[in-house]
């Protein structure tokens, strides 16, 4: 086949064009007598492939306007080649090709004389399979799912949620930074994020309320790593920002979303606790899941079992979200006369150790097939 001159760019031309060609790769490709070495090189060869003539008569000829219609095309079907290509090499061994060769044509495009090759499938991690559960209860409460990434400004992760600059509460939170950043003002340096919780800024600078968030992820801290602690970690936070939220919402929220996940025999209390970003704060206890409540080895025989923090958003934070709007241009629309929310966080580790009876932490990040395949 010989490649004619291209003279009408239109799009409609150029569809039948490779339209024509498509077909042709398709024929030859779909061979089965053809080798793959002789394909490859009539198609792709450097030199005298068709692709490459195609480049040269089609492509690099045409006027620039011609060449956005033709590259893609060109692309698609250089794609399909190489493709297809790979399939048959894969999937045309030795053995058809020395059939080929001593003449024994195979009828069939698949050689069923071949061993198969099993595909191992694999299993959803635990530590994904906890993170879902829990995000799931709050989605059937209404909740959507809010994301943010793992680098993070300095503005998200600390300042607007009231950690200040050489703020102490910092120092609880030490994490990477970022290197040769320091021309930038400090608000706009980056850093790996020390918690899910500036997903909550994030969310309140693009949306106005009411709001309704759940957020999993990957967060980073500067930890020793021990059977207990490690310097990645998961969280999932929550935010429902509305006019009339009160502490009452909270505790009826979080109380149901523990029933749900661990079982409706199981009971809450709160704690007076501190976050900077949320007031009054507290930390929230649920019964022990392992011995009810009576006392064991597990919850230290106390019959509690501590597993998140949580509060009443601060005002501050609201306000320097507005502040934040106001510089991007935006309502500041966090008005702290007319409304309120809540939010919480609670680490995923512990919670799929705890479900699962996983006493190092490390396994989770490990890799190791021994320890994974018990949950597949
Ligand atoms: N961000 C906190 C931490 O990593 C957890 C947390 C506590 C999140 C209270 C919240 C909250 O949203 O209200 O320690």
């Amino acid at each position: 086949m010989t490649i004619p001159q291209l003279t009408d760019y239109t799009e409609a031309s150029l569809d039948k064009a490779f339209s024509e060609l498509n077909i042709e790769a398709d024929r030859a490709l779909n061979s089965v007598t053809a080798d793959n070495e002789t394909l490859r090189l009539e198609w792709l060869g450097r030199k005298q492939g068709r692709l490459k003539t195609i480049s040269d008569l089609w492509l690099k000829a045409a006027p620039p306007e011609a060449k956005r219609l033709i590259g893609p095309r060109f692309n698609a079907l250089k794609e399909k080649i190489e493709v297809e290509l790979e399939r048959r090499n894969s999937s045309l061994p030795g053995i058809r090709q020395a059939n080929i060769h001593a003449g024994n044509i195979v009828e069939s495009q698949i050689d069923v004389t071949l061993p198969g090759s099993a595909q191992r499938i694999g299993a959803e991690h635990p530590l994904i399979k906890t993170m879902a559960e829990i995000v799931g209860v709050f989605q059937r409460m209404g909740y959507s799912v809010g994301l943010g990434p793992e680098v993070e400004n300095d503005f998200n992760n600390f300042e607007s949620l009231n950690f200040p600059p050489n703020h102490p509460a910092r120092d609880t939170q030490d994490t990477l930074v970022l290197a040769g950043q320091e021309q930038k003002p400090l608000r706009e340096r980056l850093l790996m994020r020390t918690h899910t919780s500036p997903v909550q800024i994030r969310t309140m600078l693009e949306q106005a309320p009411p709001l309704r968030i759940v957020i999993p992820g990957k967060v980073h801290r500067n930890e020793a790593a021990d059977a207990t602690h490690s310097p990645v970690f998961h969280q999932v936070e929550g935010l429902c920002v509305d006019t009339n939220i009160t502490f009452s919402d909270l505790k009826g929220t979080l109380d149901h979303a523990m029933k749900a996940f661990f079982g409706s025999a199981v009971k809450t209390r709160f704690f007076p606790s501190f976050f900077p970003f949320t007031e009054p704060s507290a930390d929230v206890q649920i019964s022990c899941i392992f011995c009810g409540g009576k006392g064991c080895r597990k919850c230290k025989h106390s019959g509690w079992i501590e597993l998140l923090g949580c509060g009443m958003v601060d005002p501050a934070v609201f306000e320097a979200v507005n502040a934040r709007r106001i510089e991007l241009g935006r309502e500041p629309v966090y008005d702290t006369s007319r409304i309120s929310g809540f939010a919480f966080g609670m680490g995923v580790d512990r919670i799929a150790m705890m479900k699962y009876g996983i006493s190092d932490i490390g396994l989770l990040y490990s890799g190791d097939m021994r320890f994974l395949e018990q949950f597949a």
